[in-house]
């Protein structure tokens, strides 16, 4: 069923999924691998479509697989497809630079975190909505973490980190338009996560409380607890 996005809604998803590997057919990789007979990337974009503040959805695409990516994805929701860029903080800039300078708030979503749950999209934009130019879901680390020095046999282990004050990051990380805006043109160099690219501008990023279904599906052992959680759900 195609979902009716809220054209009063003030946030635009941005979802970048134009790296090389990612095409349709058979063997595709990350955003395009079947999750209980559907891509990722459905699955993704019906969840983020269900989230009530959301206005539009903005999906990069590699430039060859537009057409194909907006055929899948119409039955979905409206989604607007752009052709994606050379590195992945070239694709978001390339969704960026289609979301109207009305749009408040834009959150920059993994389509692999495929079963993340509505409810976290609109807590994400709902924090930016109270004032905070930068917001990351995040849950605590649960294992111990060591540091080691690097070696091809066996690593020689350094020191404990205090985990307490690490977090594991999620998406959607969500921005006031203008703050990822003015880092996308501040920064080249190459940045895994937009968060990081905000970081390095100066502005404060903070935290709320992540969730345990915004897994990243990317080893055969997440496909099984995301169809677990999918069967539960
Ligand atoms: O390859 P990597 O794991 O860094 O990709 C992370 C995400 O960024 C993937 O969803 C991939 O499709 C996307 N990406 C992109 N444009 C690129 C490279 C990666 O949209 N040029």
């Amino acid at each position: 069923m195609t979902a009716q996005l809220n054209a009063r809604g003030d946030v635009a998803v941005l979802v970048p999924a134009a790296g090389s590997g990612v095409r349709l057919g058979p063997g595709a990789p990350k955003a395009l691998r079947l999750l209980a007979g559907e891509p990722l990337l459905v699955h993704a974009i019906r969840r983020v479509a269900a989230a009530p503040s959301v206005r539009m959805i903005v999906v990069a695409a590699p430039a060859a697989e537009v057409e194909a990516v907006r055929e899948l994805l119409a039955p979905i929701a409206a989604v607007t497809v752009v052709a994606g860029g050379k590195e992945r903080q070239d694709s978001v800039a390339a969704a960026l630079a289609v979301v109207p300078a009305e749009v408040g708030i834009v959150l920059v979503h993994d389509a692999a975190r495929a079963l993340t749950p509505p409810a976290l999209v609109e807590s994400v934009a709902a924090a930016v909505r109270s004032g905070h130019p930068a917001v990351i879901p995040a849950l605590p680390v649960v294992d111990t973490i060591k540091e080691v020095a690097p070696a091809a046999a066996a690593e020689t282990v350094l020191g404990t980190v205090d985990r307490s004050v690490l977090r594991s990051v999620q998406t959607p990380q969500g921005f006031r338009h203008e703050v990822l805006a003015a880092a996308h043109r501040a920064i080249v160099d190459a940045h895994t996560d937009d968060a990081g690219m905000v970081e390095r501008s100066g502005t404060p990023v903070v935290c709320v409380p992540g969730s345990e279904s915004a897994l990243k599906i990317t080893r055969p052992l997440d496909l099984v607890i995301a169809e677990a959680l999918l069967a539960v759900a």
